[in-house]
């Protein structure tokens, strides 16, 4: 019995180690240059038919090893996504929060280093925590455009930067604008990182309670938007209102302090196109089994605990 449990210690020792094998390699590797937001949406152009798929993530929090670990398992796992070549993946989006907690230098390296592994080319937003001490200058220099809107086949793309939450009168009437040339395509997708709505009761984000949200989700059924994306909140929910869905997908490396059964996990999403019809699908990825000993296995077990007692 003895020999028998340190067998499966000296597993699982093993399995830890190379758990963070990937992440060490990363911070040894070089610098890697990645186009910026305008220079892949240039290259999207080309692009044509109406079969289309794209990977949808958020929050991977770039410059510290718990989130640039779970971050290199979901890229591991969104390289084998056309393994069945059955629709082309186009492209990936990142809603923001690309760096650790401040926008350093150091973040954002990481975060370049982190998109080049990406088979596909990543359209990145601005967080709440990209713009700090001096994070906007270098979310310009290796990202460029933080508000833009792309044609891609048959659907319209909006990017929007609402890190500070509300959308001013300018952004408003930038949206209007950019809705109503999406109706010369058969789907609308409008990308930012705080929601419009909070999707989760526990929630301490409450973006409904201000003016902009309630005009912001008009807009949206005026113009029939498709699906709405944000991150912001380190879980998965989603929700439909006024005939729009609205997703939160922030599960993109961050450790979430929310429960897995109410959408505390890592993912990100496949989302696809068929011609008249969108749908999605959430790829759950387990933690890198140090992360999962380290801290998620305590998270559930402190949530397991709290459910008995209170
Ligand atoms: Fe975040």
């Amino acid at each position: 019995m003895k020999l028998f449990s340190k067998i499966i210690g000296l597993i699982i020792l093993i399995g830890v180690i190379c758990s963070l094998l990937p992440v060490a390699g990363l911070y040894l590797q070089k610098d890697a240059a990645g186009p910026t937001n305008e220079q892949i949406i240039n290259k999207l152009k080309d692009n044509k038919g109406s079969y289309f798929s794209f990977i949808v993530f958020g929050d991977n929090h770039a410059g510290f090893i718990f989130d640039d670990s779970a971050f290199l398992k979901l890229i591991h796992r969104m390289n084998r996504e056309n393994r069945f070549r059955k629709l082309n993946m186009d492209f990936a989006v990142n809603l923001g929060d690309v760096s650790f907690i401040k926008g350093t230098e150091w973040d954002y390296r990481v975060y370049n280093r982190l998109r080049a592994k990406i088979k596909w080319p990543v359209i990145s937003l601005m967080g709440n925590h990209d713009d700090d001490k001096g994070g906007e200058s270098r979310f310009k220099k290796y990202l460029g455009k933080k508000e833009f809107a792309f044609a891609q086949r048959n659907s319209y793309f909006i990017a929007l930067d609402n890190k500070i939450n509300a959308l001013s009168e300018e952004q408003c009437a930038w949206l209007e604008a950019e809705l109503k040339k999406s109706l010369a395509f058969k789907h609308r997708f409008v990308l930012m990182h705080k929601q419009a709505l909070s999707l989760y009761q526990q929630s301490w984000f409450r973006p409904e309670l201000v003016k902009w949200s309630y005009r912001f989700m008009k807009l949206c059924e005026e113009y029939k938007v498709d699906i709405v994306f944000a991150g912001h909140e380190h879980m998965f929910r989603e929700g439909a209102y006024g005939g729009v869905r609205y997703i939160i997908s922030g599960g993109g490396g961050m450790l979430s302090q929310i429960p897995e059964a109410d959408g505390g996990y890592l993912h990100y999403l496949v989302v696809r196109v068929y011609g008249d019809y969108v749908d999605f699908e959430v790829r759950k990825v387990f933690p890198p089994l140090w992360e999962y000993f380290t801290y998620y296995m305590w998270k559930e077990l402190l949530y397991f605990v709290k459910d008995i007692f209170f």
